[in-house]
């Protein structure tokens, strides 16, 4: 849904978005085969392919992992989260034309059947070194393709938000099994420090991110409200909401977004329906609260999306009173229509 109330279709930041994206993997990919095969010179083109893919995949996986925490720390990365599931997609088919071509290089010349022969071509020796390492890359692939295969906006309106945020958490699930993958299988061969370094860098830099980012999240939970006046909470200075945007307050264990505009002050749960972006770090445009992630609307007095989209968002009763903005912490359910507070003069 885009601020002029249309669906979003192809438009040029979305092209824009997908030709930085092939075009960013196609140079990985040309970049890293290069070298490839000039540190190894007789490797087959095979094993190249599968390497080259691989690690596409995997480095790929890495950078999305790190879009949701960067814009948590700094909104100037929004962009890059605009059309995250189709960096997604692309991590799915670099790892299938890595899986394909492992299957068909190395299970597939004998009587068992190639799948089973992923789980057993490695008997277990008891030794570290022989842990058979293929299985968990093959239930990370199947994870990614469950991902992939739900990512489009039908599936999200199907199994509803909430569910379908759960299900790609499972994207963690994917990532724990390729450090396994990884570690177990391509280290173990690959003796070459690069490698080991490599892993180590994309993990501390995974983990210290979503740290940092669940740091600031948690002190915006912590914020201390001055007690309760009639049940309403005094949640900030009119002063201190800018124009046309919001604050995030915490009521309740829930987040609510206090926006500011038209000389008024409505209130509104901070989590959009589409996939729970932070209506509260977006802005009031054409006189809609309009989602920061891919441009959801709602009206800031009703919470509900213009017609003719159905999306609602609880709403909260709100007051002004001496320069200072009340809201109570009782949501009202999603659509209701709340009178916005005026704000004195
Ligand atoms: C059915 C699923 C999979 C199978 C059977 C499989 C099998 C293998 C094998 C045999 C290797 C060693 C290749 C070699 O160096 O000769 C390998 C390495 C690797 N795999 Fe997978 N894999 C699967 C899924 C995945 C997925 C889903 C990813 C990433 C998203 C992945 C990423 C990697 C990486 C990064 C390496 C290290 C590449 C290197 O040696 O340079 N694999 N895999
Ligand atoms: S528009 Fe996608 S999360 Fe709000």
């Amino acid at each position: 849904m885009g601020v002029e109330y249309t669906s979003v279709q192809w438009n040029r930041q979305k092209r824009l978005y997908d030709f930085s994206l092939v075009g960013g993997v196609a140079l990985f990919l040309i970049a890293f085969a290069s070298l490839t095969k000039i540190f190894f010179p007789y490797i087959t083109d095979e094993i190249l392919i599968i390497r080259t893919f691989g690690v596409a995949a995997f480095v790929l996986l890495h950078l999305i992992l790190c879009i949701g925490p960067l814009c948590r720390l700094n909104p100037k990365f929004l962009p890059l989260l605009y059309n995250r599931r189709h960096a997604g997609v692309t991590c799915f088919v670099l790892a299938l034309i890595h899986a394909v071509m492992v299957v068909a290089t190395y299970h597939a010349g004998s009587d068992t059947n190639p799948i089973l022969s992923i789980f057993v071509s490695s008997p277990l020796t008891g030794s570290v070194a022989g842990v058979p390492f293929q299985p968990f890359g093959f239930f990370a692939l199947v994870i990614l393709f469950l991902l992939a295969a739900t990512s489009h906006d039908f599936w999200l309106a199907n199994l509803s938000a909430p569910v379908w945020k759960s299900l790609h958490m499972l994207v963690y699930a994917a990532y724990a099994l390729l450090l396994l993958h990884v570690t177990f299988g391509a280290l173990q061969g690959e003796a070459s420090p690069v490698y080991v370094v490599a892993m180590t860098v994309g993990f501390v830099t995974v983990l210290a991110l979503h740290l940092t980012a669940a740091r600031k999240e948690i002190a915006l939970d912590r914020e201390v409200q001055p007690p309760p006046n009639d049940g309403f909470v005094d949640v900030c200075a009119v002063a201190d909401i800018p124009d046309n945007r919001a604050r995030i307050v915490c009521l309740s264990g829930e987040r609510v977004a206090v926006f500011k505009f038209d000389g008024k002050i409505s209130a509104v749960s901070n989590v959009c329906q589409h996939q729970n972006g932070p209506l509260g770090e977006g802005k009031i445009i054409f006189g809609c609260i309009t989602c920061p992630w891919h441009g959801y609307q709602y009206v800031p007095e009703t919470g509900a999306s213009p017609p003719p989209f159905v999306e609602k968002v609880p709403t909260f009763n709100i007051r002004v009173a001496n320069g200072r903005v009340l809201v109570h912490p009782k949501p009202n359910p999603a659509g209701t229509r709340t009178e916005p507070a005026l704000i004195e003069k």
